[in-house]
Protein backbone atom coordinates (compact mmCIF):
# COMPACT_ATOMS: atom_id res chain seq x y z
CA UNK A 1 0.00 0.00 0.00
CA UNK A 2 2.48 2.64 1.16
CA UNK A 3 4.49 1.58 -1.73
CA UNK A 4 2.40 1.97 -4.12
CA UNK A 5 0.84 5.32 -3.00
CA UNK A 6 5.10 6.87 -3.07
CA UNK A 7 4.97 5.23 -6.43
CA UNK A 8 2.49 7.39 -7.48
CA UNK A 9 3.46 9.82 -5.89
CA UNK A 10 6.86 9.40 -7.10
CA UNK A 11 6.21 9.04 -10.53
CA UNK A 12 3.69 12.22 -10.90
CA UNK A 13 6.55 14.55 -9.49
CA UNK A 14 8.82 13.29 -12.01
CA UNK A 15 6.63 13.68 -14.75
CA UNK A 16 6.01 16.83 -14.09
CA UNK A 17 8.76 17.89 -12.55
CA UNK A 18 7.45 20.48 -9.87
CA UNK A 19 7.23 20.75 -6.27
CA UNK A 20 4.96 19.03 -4.43
CA UNK A 21 4.36 18.98 -1.06
CA UNK A 22 6.16 15.99 0.62
CA UNK A 23 6.89 15.23 4.17
CA UNK A 24 3.69 16.71 4.80
CA UNK A 25 1.55 13.54 4.02
CA UNK A 26 -1.13 12.84 6.66
CA UNK A 27 -1.82 9.38 8.17
CA UNK A 28 -4.59 7.85 5.91
CA UNK A 29 -7.06 6.86 8.56
CA UNK A 30 -8.73 9.50 10.84
CA UNK A 31 -9.38 11.82 8.90
CA UNK A 32 -11.92 14.74 9.47
CA UNK A 33 -15.04 15.61 7.46
CA UNK A 34 -14.99 19.18 8.04
CA UNK A 35 -11.87 21.56 6.43
CA UNK A 36 -12.12 24.51 9.18
CA UNK A 37 -8.25 24.90 9.34
CA UNK A 38 -7.16 24.24 5.57
CA UNK A 39 -6.56 27.36 3.33
CA UNK A 40 -9.33 28.66 1.16
CA UNK A 41 -8.63 31.01 -1.50
CA UNK A 42 -10.58 33.19 -4.27
CA UNK A 43 -9.12 32.48 -7.44
CA UNK A 44 -9.26 35.61 -9.90
CA UNK A 45 -8.03 35.38 -13.60
CA UNK A 46 -5.36 38.14 -15.07
CA UNK A 47 -5.55 38.38 -18.23
CA UNK A 48 -1.55 39.41 -18.89
CA UNK A 49 1.61 40.91 -17.83
CA UNK A 50 0.30 45.01 -16.23
CA UNK A 51 -3.19 44.09 -15.91
CA UNK A 52 -5.18 46.44 -14.00
CA UNK A 53 -8.38 43.97 -13.43
CA UNK A 54 -8.97 41.01 -12.22
CA UNK A 55 -11.79 39.00 -12.58
CA UNK A 56 -13.70 36.43 -10.07
CA UNK A 57 -14.06 32.97 -11.08
CA UNK A 58 -17.43 31.43 -11.05
CA UNK A 59 -18.81 28.41 -10.88
CA UNK A 60 -22.34 27.84 -13.17
CA UNK A 61 -23.42 23.89 -12.90
CA UNK A 62 -20.11 21.61 -12.67
CA UNK A 63 -17.90 24.78 -15.15
CA UNK A 64 -16.04 26.77 -13.63
CA UNK A 65 -16.46 29.98 -15.78
CA UNK A 66 -15.60 33.76 -15.59
CA UNK A 67 -17.33 37.02 -16.77
CA UNK A 68 -21.16 35.88 -16.48
CA UNK A 69 -23.02 38.33 -14.55
CA UNK A 70 -26.05 35.89 -13.63
CA UNK A 71 -26.48 32.64 -13.47
CA UNK A 72 -23.39 32.13 -11.37
CA UNK A 73 -22.31 31.53 -8.09
CA UNK A 74 -19.28 32.86 -6.51
CA UNK A 75 -16.72 29.95 -4.90
CA UNK A 76 -14.00 29.70 -2.83
CA UNK A 77 -11.25 26.59 -3.19
CA UNK A 78 -10.57 24.70 0.27
CA UNK A 79 -6.92 23.43 -0.47
CA UNK A 80 -7.62 20.45 1.98
CA UNK A 81 -4.23 18.34 0.90
CA UNK A 82 -2.86 16.01 -0.91
CA UNK A 83 -3.10 18.80 -3.40
CA UNK A 84 -6.67 18.17 -3.31
CA UNK A 85 -9.64 21.02 -3.80
CA UNK A 86 -12.89 21.54 -3.03
CA UNK A 87 -15.32 24.03 -4.41
CA UNK A 88 -17.12 25.85 -1.56
CA UNK A 89 -20.36 27.97 -2.67
CA UNK A 90 -23.16 29.30 -1.41
CA UNK A 91 -25.66 26.55 0.04
CA UNK A 92 -23.67 23.26 -1.80
CA UNK A 93 -21.52 20.69 0.24
CA UNK A 94 -18.09 20.74 -0.71
CA UNK A 95 -17.24 19.40 -4.15
CA UNK A 96 -14.04 18.26 -5.80
CA UNK A 97 -12.52 20.54 -8.78
CA UNK A 98 -10.91 18.21 -10.84
CA UNK A 99 -9.65 18.30 -14.65
CA UNK A 100 -11.70 16.92 -17.34
CA UNK A 101 -9.66 14.80 -20.37
CA UNK A 102 -10.12 17.58 -22.06
CA UNK A 103 -8.42 20.45 -19.79
CA UNK A 104 -11.81 21.76 -18.75
CA UNK A 105 -11.69 22.66 -15.28
CA UNK A 106 -15.17 21.38 -13.51
CA UNK A 107 -17.10 20.39 -10.06
CA UNK A 108 -17.22 16.69 -9.09
CA UNK A 109 -20.20 15.87 -7.04
CA UNK A 110 -18.72 14.66 -4.77
CA UNK A 111 -15.61 16.24 -2.30
CA UNK A 112 -12.89 15.34 -2.67
CA UNK A 113 -10.55 13.20 -0.09
CA UNK A 114 -7.21 13.30 1.40
CA UNK A 115 -5.46 10.09 2.37
CA UNK A 116 -6.30 7.80 -0.04
CA UNK A 117 -2.55 8.16 -2.24
CA UNK A 118 -4.54 10.27 -5.09
CA UNK A 119 -3.11 13.85 -5.38
CA UNK A 120 -5.25 16.05 -7.27
CA UNK A 121 -2.43 18.28 -8.93
CA UNK A 122 -3.44 22.06 -7.23
CA UNK A 123 -0.42 24.02 -6.43
CA UNK A 124 -0.64 27.41 -4.49
CA UNK A 125 2.79 29.09 -5.20
CA UNK A 126 4.52 32.24 -3.92
CA UNK A 127 5.05 34.39 -1.17
CA UNK A 128 3.08 36.99 -2.00
CA UNK A 129 -0.95 37.60 -0.72
CA UNK A 130 -2.11 36.41 -3.87
CA UNK A 131 -0.45 33.19 -4.80
CA UNK A 132 -0.31 31.45 -8.20
CA UNK A 133 -2.40 28.76 -8.98
CA UNK A 134 -1.23 25.68 -10.58
CA UNK A 135 -2.51 22.51 -11.87
CA UNK A 136 0.32 19.77 -11.65
CA UNK A 137 2.86 22.90 -11.80
CA UNK A 138 0.83 24.52 -14.94
CA UNK A 139 0.24 28.15 -14.45
CA UNK A 140 -1.51 28.49 -18.38
CA UNK A 141 -5.09 28.59 -18.59
CA UNK A 142 -7.32 29.73 -20.47
CA UNK A 143 -10.93 30.34 -21.64
CA UNK A 144 -13.45 29.27 -24.44
CA UNK A 145 -17.02 30.63 -24.98
CA UNK A 146 -19.35 27.59 -23.85
CA UNK A 147 -20.17 25.12 -26.20
CA UNK A 148 -22.95 24.36 -23.76
CA UNK A 149 -24.81 27.70 -24.14
CA UNK A 150 -22.90 30.43 -25.88
CA UNK A 151 -25.08 32.80 -25.23
CA UNK A 152 -25.49 32.15 -21.19
CA UNK A 153 -23.31 29.88 -20.11
CA UNK A 154 -19.93 31.72 -20.06
CA UNK A 155 -16.63 31.30 -20.41
CA UNK A 156 -15.38 28.18 -19.70
CA UNK A 157 -12.06 27.85 -17.65
CA UNK A 158 -9.53 25.29 -18.88
CA UNK A 159 -5.56 24.41 -18.17
CA UNK A 160 -3.69 24.48 -20.94
CA UNK A 161 -2.81 20.86 -21.73
CA UNK A 162 -0.71 21.01 -24.82
CA UNK A 163 -3.25 22.08 -26.97
CA UNK A 164 -6.55 24.39 -27.28
CA UNK A 165 -9.98 23.43 -26.85
CA UNK A 166 -11.09 26.43 -29.09
CA UNK A 167 -9.72 28.34 -32.16
CA UNK A 168 -9.54 31.21 -29.98
CA UNK A 169 -9.07 31.09 -26.58
CA UNK A 170 -8.48 33.51 -24.11
CA UNK A 171 -5.27 33.21 -22.20
CA UNK A 172 -4.63 33.85 -18.71
CA UNK A 173 -3.44 32.92 -15.14
CA UNK A 174 -4.70 32.25 -12.12
CA UNK A 175 -4.00 34.12 -8.71
CA UNK A 176 -5.59 32.91 -5.63
CA UNK A 177 -6.17 34.86 -2.69
CA UNK A 178 -6.24 33.65 0.71
CA UNK A 179 -9.65 34.18 2.16
C1 LIG B 1 -19.82 37.70 -6.42
O1 LIG B 1 -18.79 38.52 -5.93
C2 LIG B 1 -18.77 39.83 -6.48
C3 LIG B 1 -17.54 40.55 -6.00
O2 LIG B 1 -17.44 40.47 -4.61
C4 LIG B 1 -20.07 40.56 -6.12
O3 LIG B 1 -20.07 41.84 -6.68
C5 LIG B 1 -21.23 39.73 -6.65
O4 LIG B 1 -22.46 40.33 -6.26
C6 LIG B 1 -21.18 38.30 -6.14
N1 LIG B 1 -22.21 37.54 -6.84
C7 LIG B 1 -23.01 36.67 -6.25
C8 LIG B 1 -23.96 35.94 -7.15
O5 LIG B 1 -22.96 36.43 -5.05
Amino acid sequence: MLFKSLAILTAATAAIAAPVACGEQPASNDQKDNHNDTPKYVLNLFPGAGVTGMKPLQVRGENIVWGLTQGYSNFTVDSIGDALANVISDGQPPKELYVADNGQLVVNEHPAETGKGYNGGWGFSGDGSVKEFSSYGTKEFYSCVSNDDPLHGGNDVYVFNGKYACDKPNKFTIGATKE
